[in-house]
């Protein structure tokens, strides 16, 4: 593993320190690792490039007027991997998409649920292959 140094403001460093001391991390290799590997995965992600995975959390109504987890999962079915149904309370059903492919494509997918009449909500959570 090579080994790299960074300048830092002493102030920073400390706070930075600080942070790494409440959360555990066994150093600041650790922690930077982390960060590196966050920035790459938001940067492809941001870009569209490269494959990406992709956890999609949808809240929707339960009673959409249409079966919204066939019509995705359907209509994406090469994203796709995997999902899991939750039933929130009453009124709501949640479904966790797991989605794998180019960032692009599932950009498209997520606005796509976005769309969809009956979702109240779509939170994602991205991250890129070989990081
Ligand atoms: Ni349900």
């Amino acid at each position: 593993m090579p080994i790299i140094s960074l300048s830092v403001e002493k102030k920073l460093l400390e706070r930075f320190d600080q942070k790494i001391l409440e959360k555990g991390y066994s150093g600041r290799s650790e922690a930077m690792r982390e960060l590196i590997r966050d920035y790459i995965s938001e940067q492809d992600w941001s870009a569209g490039a490269g494959e990406s995975v992709v956890v999609v959390n949808v809240i929707y109504d339960k009673d959409a007027p249409r079966d919204i987890v066939s019509e995705i999962q359907h209509e994406y079915e090469s994203l796709i991997q995997t999902s899991i149904h939750s039933h929130l309370d009453e009124e709501n059903c949640m479904e966790v998409f797991i989605a794998k492919g180019s960032g692009k494509k599932i950009k498209k997918l997520v606005e796509r649920i976005k769309t969809l009449k009956g979702v109240k909500q779509v939170k994602y959570v991205a991250t890129s292959s070989g990081i």
